[in-house]
């Protein structure tokens, strides 16, 4: 039962497609768990981009069934226009399957989302607008529709006329306008009747791979410092990005997982609000943040960019019992002189080794760093550690004593083949060896 799971072990954007991209020609059945259109994977194809907010990485390749989970939260016009967009470069979606169970944005979600942030005013969150916080209130209410829903059109107009009772006066209180039932239905039914052939029970395609032998990789979207219960409250997103949430929004058990592969940059950064102890503010980080790339995918927002903090990756590894990392975007290092790492926070006058569950003590933390000396030459070339300069290799042992898990790729450009890939086996089982 080979089921590995893909996790952002940071604030999100941490090069999770590109992992699995890398490791798709193993696998059958590629799962996204959690997140919507929020999240946005840059997929590198020989000369072709791909941008993708809902469909998993896995989608571009012949061989894989890619599914969108139950847990996930679906703007049903997002994924259509995706799905428009992956048939015109000539992608066979009829594999993308979304669970009848995944819930539904609906655009009073995305209203709603808009409305109160602006509301906040000192206080946003810096959401994507995409309606996720108040789709998953709905879910936990009761309140949510599913994308089984669709279909049914007096289900349909039971649910939103429920919803819109209370949706409605919200959004008048905040200023906004209001829905009426009627072009609500008529716009959901026409979602259902184009997504109808793609809607399935996602835990059964899952759990009948598995019972095959295939193997199924479980994509998460955001990172765990971003998680609603592991993430530093509120400046969080709605559902849960750690390796759990692979579990109860893919329709896995716990046993089932074999492995759970972290993802990291090699520096931090961070969309939107929140503490974000090591956030540069200097020539560094500006340098960083232009070499990175370091712009949203889905939003275009410029993110915050920091030295990497070792304190929150302790953590995340713990929480999502990772099994082996992927070090991301280390050639974007190249050329700084002098390489911060923080190793522990300075919180009240004490010293702090531990991530604090308390928002408002990461709030007060200072970074305690480790220097850590540069290199100059760039490295988009090397595919061995032990070809890389001596002091990234000294930086990336570093990283990984932190974590207490090997680092099993090392990623040194945006193509796939700019990788350094070690001499060990992140899958437990290879469906080779399964005939
Ligand atoms: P929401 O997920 O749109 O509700 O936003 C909540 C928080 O998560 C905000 O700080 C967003 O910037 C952040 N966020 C959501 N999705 C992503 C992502 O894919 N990458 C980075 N940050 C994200």
């Amino acid at each position: 039962m080979p089921a590995t799971v893909i996790v952002g072990l940071q604030w999100g954007d941490e090069g999770k497609g590109k992992t699995t991209d890398f490791l798709a020609e193993q696998v059958a059945v590629v799962v996204r768990y959690q997140g919507g259109d929020n999240a946005g994977h840059t997929v590198v194809v020989g000369e072709e981009t791909v941008k993708l907010q809902l469909c998993p990485s896995g989608v571009l390749y012949p061989h894989i069934t890619s599914v969108i989970g139950n847990g996930v939260v679906v703007n049903p016009a997002t994924l259509i226009r995706e799905l428009d967009m992956l048939i015109g470069k000539g992608v066979d979606v009829s594999r993308v399957r979304v669970s009848r169970s995944a819930h539904v944005i609906m655009p009073y979600h995305v209203a709603l989302d808009k409305a109160n942030e602006s509301r906040l005013a000192g206080a946003k969150v810096g959401t994507t607008g995409r309606g996720i916080g108040p789709a998953y209130g709905d879910r936990a209410w009761r309140l949510g529709l599913r994308m089984e829903d669709l279909v049914v059109e007096e289900r349909l107009r039971e649910r939103i006329t429920r919803a819109l009772e209370d949706k409605n006066l919200l959004l008048e209180s905040m200023g906004a306008d209001r829905f009426d039932v009627e072009p609500l239905v008529a716009r959901c039914l026409a979602w259902g009747e184009r997504l109808r052939p793609h809607l399935d029970d996602s835990t059964w395609i899952v759990q009948d791979a598995l019972r095959r032998g295939d193997h199924v990789l479980l994509e998460g979207a955001q990172g765990a410092l971003l998680d609603l219960d592991h993430g530093s409250y509120p400046f969080v997103t709605s559902s849960n990005p750690v390796a759990g949430g692979a579990c109860t929004g893919g329709g896995i058990g716990p046993l089932q997982v074999d492995e759970v592969i972290g993802v990291m940059k090699a520096y931090a950064t961070r969309v939107g609000s929140g503490p974000f102890p090591t956030e540069l503010f200097d020539e560094t980080g500006r340098g960083i943040a232009e070499r990175g790339r370091e712009f949203g995918t889905v939003t275009g927002r410029a993110r915050r960019v920091g030295w990497f903090d070792t304190v929150p990756l302790r953590y995340a590894v713990a929480v999502n019992s990772a099994s082996a990392i992927v070090l991301n975007k280390l050639d974007i290092l190249s050329g700084i002189e002098t390489i911060k790492l923080c190793v522990a926070y300075e919180i009240d006058g004490q010293r702090v080794d531990k991530w604090p569950s308390s928002g408002a003590r990461l709030a007060n933390a200072v970074p305690i760093y480790e220097d850590f000396p540069g290199w100059e030459q760039p490295i988009h070339d090397v595919r061995s550690l032990a070809d890389l300069p001596e002091n990234a290799r000294r930086y990336v042992s570093a990283l990984e004593e932190h974590a207490g898990v090997p680092i099993v790729f090392v990623s040194v450009g945006p193509e796939r083949t700019q990788t350094i890939e070690r001499a060990w086996r992140p899958m437990r089982h290879r469906p080779g060896a399964l005939a």
